[in-house]
């Protein structure tokens, strides 16, 4: 499937099928935000709770938090947010529209109307949402939507450390929102103005920041390919100084190879001691960390994995995605991890007939405790099949009149296609065996 029909077929899918809808849509949408629907709030939900168990549930070098978006202003004062979080823009003297100026295509042409040299000079343009506390509306009351989790990290340091007793090297992580006045949001839900960040912080001590680098970069680009994306769609890339943020002494993107070429799908930081650094001058707090073994007080360093749950979801939805022929048929299927996919079990009555119904509302019962399930009677068996490929269901079970007097399912691979006949109070075991 040629690249850009990729992205348009992905789309298709997502609104059809209750993934993603476009924000505010009976007003006409909102630009630059999207909303997850029925099935993509359990994908994005299964996205973000991989990346729990991975990063905090099978670690016990790592706790987690949940800070709130609204922050005291001086910790974006502290963080250089204020100062810095900037990004240059220029209008298009003919048909008005704005760009990012480091994102122009080399030829100079104007990438909306195509006209030539028509660039104003470029300008800051503040990235963080501005808004105000309380009743008064004036400079006092002003705050700031978080444009990134990470500093609720970092302003939480010493609560988490001494509450949880955890010596570097240990991090903190943080699932949440974040929000960015993106000058050009686009390419669905890749770059939005609200989005969701997924981050570690991960302290250490001074010496040990460019081994802990290396391993986190790998650690991540790891959890991409086991959860399906395969290795050579992906790709870290370092940085170069020019490119670095005002914290950075190093970062590399994991890159993914997107319909419109590869691009950053998160970042990961060495952020050395910038940031408690920068704290402990603004809030006047002490945010050493004292080695009783070494005998040594030190202000941590830190190595940040950033991802970004919007970023993450679209590239497992457009690396799952195939169309291809079967038997004289096209199917669409959506080859997702069976942890990720929306329900990991359909169950499917061959008919209607309330004969059929209770065996298989027993099934459903019986499946649901432990797996997201989704119950379908409706057309033709081979339809809903089809159906179920399309949204990446790994398993369908299927209850006929047989299974009355057998008291077993037929079973079906969503990527094989392959039916097993399995009896009823065997299919726990047998689903247990093949879900993660
Ligand atoms: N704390 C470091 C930080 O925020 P970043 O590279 O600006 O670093 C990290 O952001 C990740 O957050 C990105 O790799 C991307 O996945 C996601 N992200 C950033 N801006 C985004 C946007 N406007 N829309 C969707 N995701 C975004």
């Amino acid at each position: 499937m040629a690249k850009a029909d990729l992205m348009d077929r992905v789309v298709n899918l997502c609104k059809r099928r209750g993934l993603v809808f476009p924000s505010s849509e009976i007003y006409g949408g909102f630009r630059s935000t999207w909303d997850y629907g029925p099935l993509g709030v359990l994908l994005k939900r299964n996205v973000k709770d991989a990346w729990w168990r991975s990063m905090v549930q099978l670690r016990d070098d790592v706790v987690g938090l949940d800070a709130a978006i609204l922050m005291a202003p001086r910790v974006w004062e502290a963080s250089g947010h204020l100062a810095t979080f900037s990004d240059p823009l220029v209008d298009c003297r003919n048909c008005k529209e704005r760009f990012r100026a480091d994102h122009l295509p080399e030829s100079g042409a104007c990438p909306n109307c195509g006209a030539k040299d028509s660039f104003t000079e470029a300008r800051q343009f503040h990235l963080m949402f501005k808004t105000h506390v309380g009743p008064v509306e004036d400079e006092a009351a002003v705050a700031y939507l978080r444009p990134e989790t990470a500093q609720g990290i970092f302003v939480n340091f010493l609560n988490a450390q001494t509450t949880t007793r955890k010596k570097p090297p240990f991090g903190i992580a943080q699932i949440g929102k974040a929000f960015r006045n993106e000058i050009t949001p686009g390419n669905f839900i890749f770059r939005t103005r609200e989005f969701e960040q997924m981050e570690l912080e991960y302290f250490v001590p001074p010496e040990d920041g460019g081994q802990w680098f290396e391993y986190w970069c790998q650690q991540r680009l790891d959890w991409y390919v086991d959860l399906g994306i395969p290795s050579d769609r992906l790709q870290l890339r370092p940085h170069d100084p020019d490119e670095l943020s005002h914290y950075s002494a190093a970062t590399a993107d994991v890159e993914f190879d997107y319909p419109w070429g590869w691009g950053e799908l998160e970042g990961i930081a060495n952020r050395a001691d910038f940031d408690l650094k920068q704290h402990a001058e603004y809030s006047g707090q002490d945010l050493t960390y004292f080695d009783q073994e070494a005998d040594r007080r030190y202000i941590p360093h830190v190595i940040e994995p950033s991802a970004g749950a919007d970023r993450a979801t679209l590239a497992f939805l457009l690396a799952a995605y195939a169309e291809e022929e079967v038997r004289g048929e096209r199917r669409t299927v959506l080859r997702l991890h069976p942890r990720l996919a929306p329900y990991q079990v359909a169950v499917l009555p061959l008919s209607k007939k309330d004969t059929l119904t209770p065996l298989a509302q027993e099934v459903l019962a019986l499946l649901q405790p432990r797996w997201m399930c989704e119950y379908d009677e409706t057309q033709s068996i081979g339809r809903r099949y089809r159906r179920q490929d399309e949204i990446g269901t790994p398993y369908a079970v299927t209850v006929d009149f047989d299974s009355i007097e057998d008291g077993a399912v037929t079973v079906r691979d969503r990527d094989s296609m392959e039916q097993d006949r399995v009896p009823i109070d065997g299919l726990v075991a047998y689903l247990d065996e093949r879900l993660p």
